[in-house]
C-alpha cells in the first residue's frame, strides 16, 4: 500500500506587495512548496522557487477542492496578500480542510500599513471589506456612525468616491477620508480629504480607505 503523505497546507501572508515586507518565516515556508498557489502578482514575488505554480484568479471555488486533493501527497503552499486571517482565501481553505490541516504564516496586512501611513492607532478601529461585496453599505453606515475610525477594503467598483457617496446618502457627515493607494509600491499615494470632496476623487489600484471622525 502506498503511504499517503499528510502535509498541512501552508497559507502564507505575503504582505502588501513590497518584497521587503515578507517575513523570513514566510520565505522559508514558501521554499517548501511542491505546489505554489497564488495570484500572478504574488507568484512573481518568488521567481526562484522550484515548485509547480498554479494561478489563483476567479477559480478559487474549484481550486480549493484541488488543493485538498493535492495536499494528501504533496506540499501545497498558498500565497495570499496581506495577512491570511484578514479577509482572505484562507477562510475558504480552512472551511474545506479544517484548521488542523492548515498552517498559517501571518503577514503584514494592508490595514496595518494604512494606519501606519496616516500615523493613527488601529486598536480602536473597526473594519469592513467591500472587496467583491455589494451589499455591505448598510453595515458600513452603521459602523461609521458608531466607531471613530473605520478601515475599509475596497475594489474597482467600491471606490473611495462611491464609498463617500454612500456614506453621505446614509447621513454620515463630518468625517475625514484617508485614501491609501498602492501601499508599499512605487505608485503609493496617500490622500486626506472630506467626504464631500471625495465624491469626485479619481483613484487607481489597490486601496484601503480609512474614515475618521473629525
Ligand atoms: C482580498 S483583500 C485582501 C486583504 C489582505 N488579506 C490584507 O490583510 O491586506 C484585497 C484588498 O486589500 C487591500 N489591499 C491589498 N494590498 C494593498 C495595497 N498594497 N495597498 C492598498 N490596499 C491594498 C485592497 O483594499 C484590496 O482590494
Amino acid at each position: 500500500m502506498v503511504e499517503r503523505y499528510k502535509n498541512k497546507v501552508i497559507i502564507v501572508g505575503c504582505g502588501p506587495g513590497l518584497k521587503a515586507y515578507i517575513s523570513p518565516k514566510a520565505l522559508y515556508n514558501v521554499k517548501k512548496a511542491d505546489i505554489l498557489v497564488g495570484s500572478r502578482r504574488l507568484l512573481k514575488l518568488f521567481p526562484g522557487v522550484d515548485a509547480e505554480k498554479i494561478i489563483l484568479e476567479k477559480n478559487y471555488n474549484v481550486l480549493v477542492n484541488r488543493i485538498a486533493d493535492w495536499s494528501s501527497a504533496r506540499q501545497v503552499v498558498v500565497l495570499v496578500s496581506g495577512d491570511p486571517c484578514f479577509f482572505s482565501y484562507s477562510r475558504l481553505i480552512i472551511k474545506k480542510l479544517g484548521r488542523e490541516s492548515c498552517s498559517i504564516i501571518p503577514g503584514i496586512s494592508s490595514i496595518q500599513l494604512a494606519f501606519a501611513a496616516i500615523g493613527e492607532s488601529w486598536d480602536d478601529a473597526c473594519f469592513i471589506s467591500l472587496h467583491g461585496r455589494d451589499s455591505e453599505y448598510a453595515q458600513l453606515v452603521k459602523k461609521a456612525g458608531v466607531f471613530a475610525k473605520v478601515g475599509i477594503l475596497t475594489d474597482h467598483k467600491n471606490t473611495p468616491a462611491f464609498i463617500a457617496r454612500q456614506l453621505l446618502a446614509g447621513g454620515i457627515q463630518d468625517r475625514r477620508m484617508f485614501v491609501c493607494e498602492n501601499l508599499s509600491l512605487p505608485e503609493e499615494r496617500i490622500l486626506e480629504t472630506d467626504l464631500a470632496s471625495a465624491v469626485n476623487i479619481k483613484t487607481n489600484g489597490s486601496i484601503v480607505v480609512i474614515i475618521k471622525k473629525d
